[in-house]
């Protein structure tokens, strides 16, 4: 059975460990600094899986060397952002955990393929790349899937279709310049375009580039963990499965897109050895543009992180 360890045993970490440990696809461990909590959930994790017959083993501790013989490594430790809380103190806070911990990684399982989850996504998956020296292939970040999912929600909520028989893809950034690939997307094989008017389609769109945001505004506190823990799954299992999937995910590019020295999300076939190789799908000038844009704001956000190192 392969491992997978999840570093941070919050909520989206906790439920993409739940969700592979009841899907049989690996051992699991769960790590984080408040081991009680990662050891309290694996224990709960346990008995849930004693209830369903599922065979596998989930661990929790603080002990990072437990990291050791994994296959995977899924990063969601960091904080949240708080009140008075701007988006480059999130930025620099959270850099620092990334430091650490894929040196960590580096140190305990040199081999694992790494997917980084924490916020802001793009930016952390940049800044891990570069710290982690490892190849593009074995280290990328989880935004597009769940991006691409809450589209397809909006869109079968919209055309009363089934999510199965919808064909629909974001790419771009983890945030605000996400981009809903409107044009492509298919409601059973025929284009979305002929079936929504242009005010519906901007506002599907809109609706899933505030995905994140809309959950926010209800829960108060907190922010999703069913869909970005089911969409880390999904990449698990495409990784270990060796699927061949294509799914959207934020990858160091080298030039695809236009895009040289920057990461951000786009398509790419996932398998057992990782990133197997990025999708270069036709994008119309504006969203081709957007893309770009997006990839500048990530480079000059890590450019500016590293300066404040020196
Ligand atoms: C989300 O999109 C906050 O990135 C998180 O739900």
């Amino acid at each position: 059975m392969d491992k997978v360890a999840i570093i941070g045993a919050g909520h989206v970490g906790a439920t993409a460990a739940h969700i592979i440990a009841q899907r049989e696809l690996a051992d699991v461990v769960l790590i984080d600094i408040a081991g009680g909590i990662a050891k309290g959930k694996s224990i709960d994790k346990m008995q849930a899986m004693a209830i369903q017959g599922s065979r596998v083993t989930v661990t929790g501790t603080d002990d990072f060397s437990a990291v050791s013989g994994s296959a995977i490594v899924v990063v969601t430790a960091g904080f949240a952002r708080g009140p008075g809380m701007s988006r480059t103190d999130l930025l620099k806070k959270n850099a620092e955990v990334i430091r650490s911990v894929v040196a960590q990684i580096n140190a305990y399982a040199p081999d694992a393929i790494i997917i980084i989850v924490t916020n802001p996504l793009d930016d952390m998956t940049m800044l891990a790349y570069g710290v982690s020296g490892k190849d593009r292939s074995k280290i990328f970040g989880m935004g597009g899937v769940l991006d691409t999912g809450r589209f397809v929600y909006f869109i079968s909520q919209k055309t009363g279709a089934e999510p199965a028989a919808i064909e629909a893809m974001v790419i771009g950034a983890h945030g605000d310049k996400m981009i809903p690939l409107v044009e492509l997307a298919k409601v059973a094989g025929e284009p979305l375009n002929d079936k929504l008017s242009r005010e519906e389609l901007v506002e599907l769109a809109d609706r899933t580039r505030r995905g994140g945001a809309e959950i926010i505004s209800h829960l108060k506190t907190g922010s999703a963990y069913y869909g970005p823990g089911t969409a880390v799954a999904k990449m698990v299992e495409a990784i270990l499965q060796d699927t061949k999937e294509v799914l959207p995910a934020a990858i160091y590019l080298t030039g695809e897109y236009g895009i040289n020295g920057a990461v951000i999300g786009v398509p790419a076939v996932f398998g057992r050895n990782g990133m197997e190789g990025v999708k270069e799908i036709a994008l119309t000038a504006d969203e081709l543009a957007g893309l770009q844009e997006a990839a500048d704001d990530v480079r000059t956000a890590v450019e500016a992180l590293h300066g404040q190192d020196a």
